[in-house]
């Protein structure tokens, strides 16, 4: 067994000492709990890395083969086009059509891995000019809609440029486009610095919370958490492109940065989005690039 000694002088009122005194403690179960608990936490690392090392080589490798498919496709199309019936266009044309698809969701599972296997360090960034850029990325979509985008004030804080522009990229482009029909889009960013004790989170960390909101078709609030999940996808496919990989992408970027990410939304008033990130970050964090 395992016992932790405390042992102290006794000293008596004129200054001698007379013994000692020595609490004695079991700690055995307390170090088998230690030691399984270690055991867990490196198995459930292995498994996590193998895991996105699966993602990563998986997306990666398939991406190659699903080339060829698509390219010879393309090719018989154009050679035997005279040769085919309606009905052959048609097959060749939906397989064509699946391909391109699948290339679709092969990217964009390797964009989520890759924010974990291609992470940059913390630095300091001014979010205004995030934002200011992601706008001008949008800018075709935002003049076809006739979009109207407010940016409060917004402070600069520790991250990934390149995956917090992103993260905007995402939110602003579903706000885009799951605008109500002949309602042009208003989507408006605001940020305040929250303390831990305002937020009931130990520690002493500022907080800035930056909320993004929509006026667009929203949807049942019952499906606020599931639409950060992968692939998932409430709205139909054919009047609203995409996969379903923004949000999920959008939430592992805001997890590597310590903070949280979540959704409130009202069918046909619109959808709020609510961000946390620590302003500054914790230092080695966030250096996990591989
Ligand atoms: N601002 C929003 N208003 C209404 N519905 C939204 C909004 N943002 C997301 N959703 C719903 O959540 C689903 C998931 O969003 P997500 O961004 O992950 O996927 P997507 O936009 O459909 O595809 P992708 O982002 O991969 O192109 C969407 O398909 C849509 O149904
Ligand atoms: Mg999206």
């Amino acid at each position: 067994r395992i016992v932790e000694v405390v042992k102290t002088p006794v000293i008596e009122e004129d200054g001698t000492v007379s013994g000692i005194l020595g609490i004695f403690t079991d700690i055995t179960e307390r170090k088998i709990a230690e030691a399984k608990l270690r055991a867990f936490t490196t198995k459930l690392e292995k498994s996590n890395r193998e895991l996105q090392d699966f993602a990563y080589i998986a997306s990666h490798d398939l991406q190659e083969p699903l080339r060829k498919i698509v390219v010879f496709g393309e090719r018989l199309r154009n050679r035997c086009i005279d040769k085919l019936t309606d009905d052959e266009k048609f097959y060749l044309d939906r397989m064509h059509e699946a391909g391109r698809r699948m290339q679709t969701l092969i990217n964009d599972l390797l964009t989520f891995s890759r924010v974990t296997t291609q992470a940059h360090p913390f630095v300091p960034i001014n979010l205004k000019n995030v934002i200011r850029e992601v706008l001008i990325d949008l800018e075709m979509r935002i003049e076809q809609t006739k979009g109207k985008i407010e940016v409060g004030d917004m402070p600069v804080i520790e991250a990934d440029q390149l995956q917090i522009r992103q993260l905007f990229q995402n939110l602003i482009g579903n706000s885009l486009k799951f605008h109500k029909l002949d309602v042009p889009p208003v989507i408006n960013i605001t940020s305040r610095i929250l303390s831990s004790a305002q937020l009931n989170k130990p520690g002493d960390t500022e907080w800035c919370e930056i909320i993004v909101k929509d006026n667009g078709i929203g949807f049942d609030p019952k499906y606020a958490e599931r639409v950060f999940q992968m692939f998932f996808r409430l709205h139909n496919r054919t009047t609203y492109e995409g996969t379903g990989m923004g949000l999920a992408i959008c939430k592992k970027i805001v997890e590597r940065h310590n903070g949280e990410i979540s959704a409130e939304s009202t069918p046909g008033v619109g959808t709020t989005f609510r961000i946390l990130l620590p302003v500054k970050q914790e230092r080695d964090e966030g250096e996990n690039t591989q």
